[in-house]
């Protein structure tokens, strides 16, 4: 019952940000548009990372076996590239965010609400990233309770960043 709701929460976020960025905010250049692509390919990355909370949720409240088992095995492989797809992501940021101070900053000013939001985004990144760090060196209830809640405070300010309309 819960997952079918979980899937379908996954498609339509997916879905809403294509719709959003590529038909109700269209740019003329083409690094612009780069850009986006760039933090579209990113967004994607960070909700696979984020849904590993509902993934874990629901190995640990289900009473069915196999469903339980299916999923440990599936959380298992997608911890291998849970890092590698945080890293990533950021990588993808770090050039979005280089594109867009170069080429919309200029023109729309520093501190336009998309880059407060867009700041906002990046530094709860860089907490989530160092909160997963110390959780993957030693866990406890703290370390984990801060990396969970620094993802989900980076997943609210990045769809704020999102749906600021430029213009
Ligand atoms: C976790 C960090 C971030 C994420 C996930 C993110 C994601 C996105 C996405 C998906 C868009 C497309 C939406 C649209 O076209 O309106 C966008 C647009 C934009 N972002 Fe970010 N962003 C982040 C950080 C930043 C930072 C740090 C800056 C500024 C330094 C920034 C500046 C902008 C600007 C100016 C736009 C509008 C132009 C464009 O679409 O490229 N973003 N962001
Ligand atoms: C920016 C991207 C990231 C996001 C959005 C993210 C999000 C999450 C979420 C939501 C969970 C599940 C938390 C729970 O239910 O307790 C988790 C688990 C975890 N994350 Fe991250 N994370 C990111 C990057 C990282 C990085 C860079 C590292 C390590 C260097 C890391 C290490 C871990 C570890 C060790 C777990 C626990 C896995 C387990 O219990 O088996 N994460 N992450």
């Amino acid at each position: 019952m819960y997952h079918r709701l979980w899937l379908i929460v996954n498609t339509a976020l997916v879905v809403i940000l294509t719709v959003y960025i590529w038909i109700i905010s269209p740019h003329d250049s083409s690094s612009v548009v780069l850009a986006q692509l760039l933090a579209q390919i990113a967004v994607i990355f960070f909700i696979v990372n984020v849904n590993m909370y509902f993934i874990f949720l629901v190995i640990r409240n289900t009473s069915q076996r196999n469903v339980k088992i299916r999923l440990a095995k599936f959380s298992r492989a997608l911890m291998k590239w849970h890092i590698k797809i945080g890293v990533s992501a950021t990588i993808l940021i770090l050039a979005h965010a280089l594109i867009n101070l170069s080429k919309v900053g200029p023109l729309v000013g520093y501190t336009h609400v998309k880059f407060v939001s867009g700041y906002l985004a990046i530094l709860m990144l860089s907490v989530t990233l160092f909160a997963g760090y110390l959780r993957y060196k030693k866990s406890s209830g703290f370390r984990r309770k801060f990396h969970l809640t620094s993802a989900m405070i980076l997943l609210a300010a990045f769809l704020i960043h999102i749906f600021v309309l430029l213009n």
